[in-house]
């Protein structure tokens, strides 16, 4: 079938990804939830692929959560062993593919082999040109937001001088820009504390399939249902359309 849906975006610069569903998926399977995760990393090698091959410059992963740290003590080792496995295993190919790793959130609480995991790949991808690879980690919104406020306050900035900008300018990666889109994986409908800020212009893309069966096709739909969207900033449709008519690209 031709897809004749208008294509009003370009194509996004940065896509943020909650990979929600491995415990379901591996508990269907009469598994445990590891097997689940474990999955989910030949998901993640698949969107890295997508995103690459796209041309999107920047790629966010939610892979461990602030608030996942209540998790079952063998699960956390589980989840925190399968990501110094990957990163090791995965290093020369995303050297090779020009993927560049980055990583955001309260790393200085994981554990000490993570952490040299991930500082070894990104000093390796550091030299990369191509997609941005931002794995979020110990990460949430509002630690994010409540160490902005404590760097701005530490820098003794005066109250009459901050600005939106000056928040932006104290977050964890202020030179990477906002996704314009995030994906939402297993049919849950929420933010769960993920880039609190940075998601405040964002389209949401919410899929009911599980992480673990989430592949290339599955991104690119959600990149190309994106690209169809209408995206306003606060103007009427009427606006939006003499700003397109006069070549104007909406301001964030
Ligand atoms: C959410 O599913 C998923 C996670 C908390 C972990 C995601 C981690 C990976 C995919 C593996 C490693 C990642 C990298 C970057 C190599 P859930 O456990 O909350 O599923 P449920 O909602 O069905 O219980």
């Amino acid at each position: 079938m031709v897809d004749t849906t208008a294509q009003a975006n370009s194509l996004p610069r940065h896509v943020a990804v909650i990979m929600d569903g491995n415990g379901r998926w591996a508990r269907e399977r009469g598994e445990d939830r590891i097997f689940g995760h474990a999955h989910g990393v030949e998901s993640v090698r698949s969107v890295v692929r997508a995103a690459g091959e796209l041309g999107v410059e920047y790629l966010t992963l939610y892979a461990f959560s602030t608030e996942n740290w209540s998790r079952p003590q063998a699960e956390i080792n589980a989840l925190m062993e399968l990501l110094v496995e990957s990163l090791a295993g995965e290093v020369d190919e995303l050297a090779r593919k020009g993927v560049r790793l980055r990583s955001t959130g309260a790393l200085d609480s994981l554990p000490d082999a993570c952490r040299a995991a991930l500082r070894d790949v990104e000093e390796r991808t550091a030299h990369c040109t191509g997609l941005t690879l931002i794995l979020a980690l110990s990460y949430s919104g509002r630690w994010e937001l409540t160490e902005a406020v404590r760097s701005i306050v530490r820098a003794g900035t005066p109250e009459v001088d901050i600005t939106e900008e000056t928040v932006r300018a104290h977050m964890g990666l202020p030179d990477v820009p906002d996704p314009e889109l995030l994906i939402r994986t297993s049919g849950e409908q929420r933010l769960s504390n993920f880039l609190l800020w940075q998601l405040a212009y964002a389209e949401l893309h919410f899929t009911t399939v599980m992480w673990p069966d989430f592949r290339e096709d599955h991104f690119r739909a959600a990149v190309h249902e994106f690209r169809g969207r209408e995206r306003r900033f606060g103007r009427t449709g009427d606006q939006l359309r003499q700003a397109q008519a006069g070549a104007e690209s909406p301001a964030p």
